[in-house]
């Protein structure tokens, strides 16, 4: 196995041109971006943690504009990737992942060529805001075209989620289910979307609060959670009902029942997250000010609700005559950095680039 090593001289090698006139036929360097993705039935439980397979199927919306811009540019000089985030070597941690999902297009397009990659963040690191889910859509997206590797979107779901579980669902736009699967291999552990982001052109706020104490990377924290908290198979448990009805309320566009269970299946994630050992808080005071918040606004009429994955931010969806209101409502919190006002959105797709 190739050593992914993010001191080798090459990290300069992203800004000379690759030699075009060497590389086998059809690989060239490609740039995808890819959205980040918020779920609504959430994925805290892997059984397989070398493929991030999933204990529960989950569902997501992607969220337009905040995601990763990611050029892969295949290099016959390189004897190993490289990669720089957000103009960083990226860490060992990162590298392996990078591995494991350029190995896959590498196998596929039969060829030993290594890459520089260059990812881009749009979206702060380590907030709770699923960047290393567009990081990796992102990166799957454009390096099976630079290797010249044509699959569909459910396959490369499932290159993307080599790198992160939740990748695979920021491939697709709109609303998403990510399959379980059964099989040991991960084959039918995909992604599909289930409607377009103009089937039901839901508003999103993000709400951005700063970052407390350092916390726990996701995957570490499910395995935690799965060995500690006494919570944990009620949690899987409750995601195989909830799915179900949050597909249905999509289906029939029942903004409610959509609320109901989204804020439920996040709350009880985050129940069994604090019943770990040791306890893992991810909010801060801000956090749980913004949901006593959304529901006094919704108590009063107006078409929103929350949900949090493993960092203090808050996604706050609402219909669209109520963005102002839930601006105007959450923007005087002290905490809370920044609102981005944004909308569902579409999945990761190849751009142009220079
Ligand atoms: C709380 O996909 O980041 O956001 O597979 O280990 O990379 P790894 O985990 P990751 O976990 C996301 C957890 C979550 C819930 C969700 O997005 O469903």
């Amino acid at each position: 196995m190739t050593h992914e090593d993010a001191s080798s001289p090459a990290a300069s090698s992203l800004a000379r041109p690759v030699s075009g006139a060497n590389l086998p036929d059809g690989m060239q360097r490609a740039a995808a971006f890819a959205p980040i993705n918020i779920a609504l039935s959430k994925y805290w439980g892997k059984r397989d943690y070398e493929r991030n397979l999933p204990l529960a199927p989950s569902v997501s919306v992607c969220i337009a504009e905040l995601g990763t811009l990611t050029i892969v540019a295949p290099n016959l000089d390189l004897d190993g990737n490289v990669m720089l985030i957000n103009d960083k070597p990226a860490d060992q941690k990162a590298l392996v992942r990078v591995g494991r999902v350029m190995r896959s297009v590498r196998a596929l397009a039969g060829t030993e060529v290594r890459a520089g990659v260059r990812a881009v963040n749009t979206v702060p690191t380590a907030q709770g805001l699923a960047s290393s889910a567009s990081a990796f859509a992102a990166l799957a997206r454009a390096a099976t075209a630079a290797y010249g590797v044509g699959l569909d979107d459910g396959a490369l779901s499932g290159i993307a989620r080599l790198g992160s579980g939740s990748a695979c669902r920021s491939v697709h736009g709109g609303f998403v289910l990510w399959q379980r699967g059964e099989r040991d291999d991960g084959s039918d552990s995909l992604a599909e979307q289930i409607a377009t982001p103009e089937d039901w052109p839901l508003r999103a706020v993000i709400v951005h609060i700063g970052e407390g104490p350092k916390k726990t990377p996701s995957g570490e924290g499910m395995r935690l959670s799965a060995d500690t908290s006494p919570f944990f198979s009620a949690f899987i448990d409750t995601c195989f009902r909830d799915v179900p009805e949050c597909l249905g309320a999509i289906a029939s566009r029942d903004f409610e029942r959509l609320g109901e269970v989204s804020e439920a299946n996040c709350l009880a994630m985050h129940a069994t997250m604090l019943a770990t050992r040791p306890g893992l808080i991810y909010w801060q005071a801000a956090t749980v000010e913004v949901m006593h918040t959304v529901r006094r606004l919704r108590a009063v009429g107006v078409a929103a609700f929350f949900t949090i994955d493993a960092g203090p931010s808050v996604v706050v969806l609402c219909e669209a005559g109520a963005v102002d209101g839930v601006c105007t409502a959450i923007g005087g919190i002290p905490g809370v950095v920044k609102l981005t006002r944004t909308r569902v959105g579409g999945g990761a797709h190849l751009v142009p680039h220079g």
